[in-house]
């Protein structure tokens, strides 16, 4: 079979993009881990303060160790606007937003998730080193979004503050 000469370079042409593409999808998942949203809970955005699940925003240290940080977002701040959280173990953040879009990045970090009114969006990401990580939003909410963070600040083994234990 004869294929003309710029018939087959078009041919290889489309053939290398769509490799580019597998191999960008590739590493962003395996790498990066960047995966599609599969936690599924819905919230009345209207009544997040009342509702048991957001009523009382901050770290509590499970019986393992691990922890679960609550946040509520808002124009134009997070609730808790400081997270201690441990080192090694990990954390789970449930997030979810009074009013608009939001977003939620633990700079330095791939937890990075979309906060949608209606929505709980929830993560777990373990921290390897102590430190302090910037918390931006990340999606456009309103003439104050610039000024949108907070900070995770990640305590060495053993330093998180007993009083947010919870007991089993
Ligand atoms: Cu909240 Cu931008």
């Amino acid at each position: 079979m004869n294929i003309d000469l710029y018939e087959r370079i078009w041919m290889w042409g489309a053939v290398a993009i769509v490799v580019v593409f597998l191999t960008a999808i590739g590493i962003s998942t395996f790498a990066y881990a960047v995966r599609p949203p599969s936690h599924m809970e819905t919230i009345d955005p209207a009544t997040v303060m009342q509702d048991p699940r957001f009523a009382t925003p901050g770290v509590q240290i499970q019986p393992d160790g691990s922890a679960r940080v609550t946040i509520v977002a808002m124009m134009f701040t997070f609730i808790p606007a400081e997270m201690h959280v441990p080192v090694g173990r990990p954390v789970t953040f449930r997030i979810t937003s009074m009013d608009v879009t939001h977003g939620f990045e633990v700079t330095g970090t791939n937890a990075n998730t979309m906060v949608v009114p209606g929505y709980v969006s929830q993560l777990t990401y373990t921290f390897a080193e102590p430190g302090e990580h910037l918390v931006v939003c990340n999606e456009y909410c309103g003439v104050g979004h610039h000024t949108m963070s907070a900070k995770v600040i990640v305590d060495p083994a053993g330093a998180t503050p007993a009083a947010t234990v919870v007991t089993p």
